[in-house]
């Protein structure tokens, strides 16, 4: 089968997922030191009014705190260097794609990214993966934009991707990724500006359960994540935006690490048999991003 973008109802109804191949799911935990995270500019409306605002000391604490409780989860934990003068290069989910061949190569697409200090992030994320054994893909110009997970987000042991557009990622960019990696592409448009990244309102838990906030997407959008996933929870307005609850990490199906305080968030995660961690990431908030964006999934 051709991998393509599919955007409507009508094209997602012909793709026959079980018929898709495998993915392995990657186990280990790669996160950036946050010595040099700061808020210097405004890149997303979170950003309003934070600009010199970081509470270093604190920063550190939370993303220390953070990492142990990665650990605490039984995955192993992977760092790579933050440098001076990249203020957000700590939200490693956005520099890379990671995923793997049903043939068990490993692979990063690199991003392009919106910001002139961000794309400065891409080359020490590659050589990373590069001197591990990842083989490397690149975008040409024409896909403008591409913020690797904080858009991309594997569907579970899928080779299939769900793929946020209209801020920070374009649906030409989807166009060569299907084509490159040979994987289709379920487009969502992020209508919301609050929610500007996928991984702010879309958080798969388990191959049956996804967590967003409805308001981010269309009418339309919603009908294509209820197809594929059977529990569709959802998060209030206030905790989507207050808390970022949905920016959260789910582990080994059950256990769920997100922004402590979101009371509603947690009750519902409880309810469906998942066990929620509540952590502090109140620095990160002030960047727009929380748990979800301070790591990548690897090999
Ligand atoms: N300040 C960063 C930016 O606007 C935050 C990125 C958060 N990452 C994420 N995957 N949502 O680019």
């Amino acid at each position: 089968m051709k991998a393509q973008v599919i955007r409507t109802f009508a094209e997602l109804a012909r793709l026959e997922v079980a018929a898709l191949p495998p993915r392995r799911e990657p186990q280990r935990i790669l996160m950036c030191t946050p010595e040099y995270f700061e808020v210097v500019d405004v890149k997303n409306p979170h950003m309003e009014g934070k600009i010199g605002t970081v509470d270093q000391r604190k920063a550190v604490v939370q993303w220390e705190e953070l990492r142990r409780t990665f650990l605490q989860t039984g995955h192993e934990v992977v760092t790579l260097a933050g440098q001076e003068g990249l203020e957000d290069m700590v939200f490693a989910a956005n520099q890379t794609l990671v995923g793997m061949t049903a043939e068990g190569q490993p692979y990063v697409l690199l991003s392009c990214m919106t910001h002139a200090s961000r794309q400065r992030e891409v080359p020490y994320y590659r050589k990373w993966f590069e001197s591990r054994g990842y083989h490397i893909y690149t975008l040409t110009k024409e896909a403008e934009r591409f913020e690797g997970h904080g858009d991309a987000l594997w569907h579970p042991a899928k080779q299939l991707l769900w793929g946020g557009y209209g801020h920070r990622s374009t649906l030409a960019a989807y166009e060569q990724i299907a084509a490159t990696l040979h994987v289709p592409v379920i487009a969502l448009e992020l209508i919301d500006p609050n929610f500007y990244h996928l991984d702010t309102c879309f958080c798969v838990l388990s191959d049956d359960t996804v967590l967003i906030y409805p308001g981010a997407f269309t009418v339309e959008d919603r009908a294509m994540i209820a197809r594929l996933f059977s529990h569709v929870l959802t998060v209030s307005a206030a905790e989507a935006t207050r808390c970022f609850a949905c920016n959260a990490v789910a582990l080994d199906a059950h256990t769920v690490i997100l922004q402590r305080g979101a009371r509603e968030t947690v009750a519902l995660l409880r309810a469906h048999g998942f066990t929620p961690i509540e952590v502090e990431t109140g620095e990160y908030l002030k960047s727009g991003g929380s748990v979800f964006c301070m790591k990548t999934m690897i090999y």
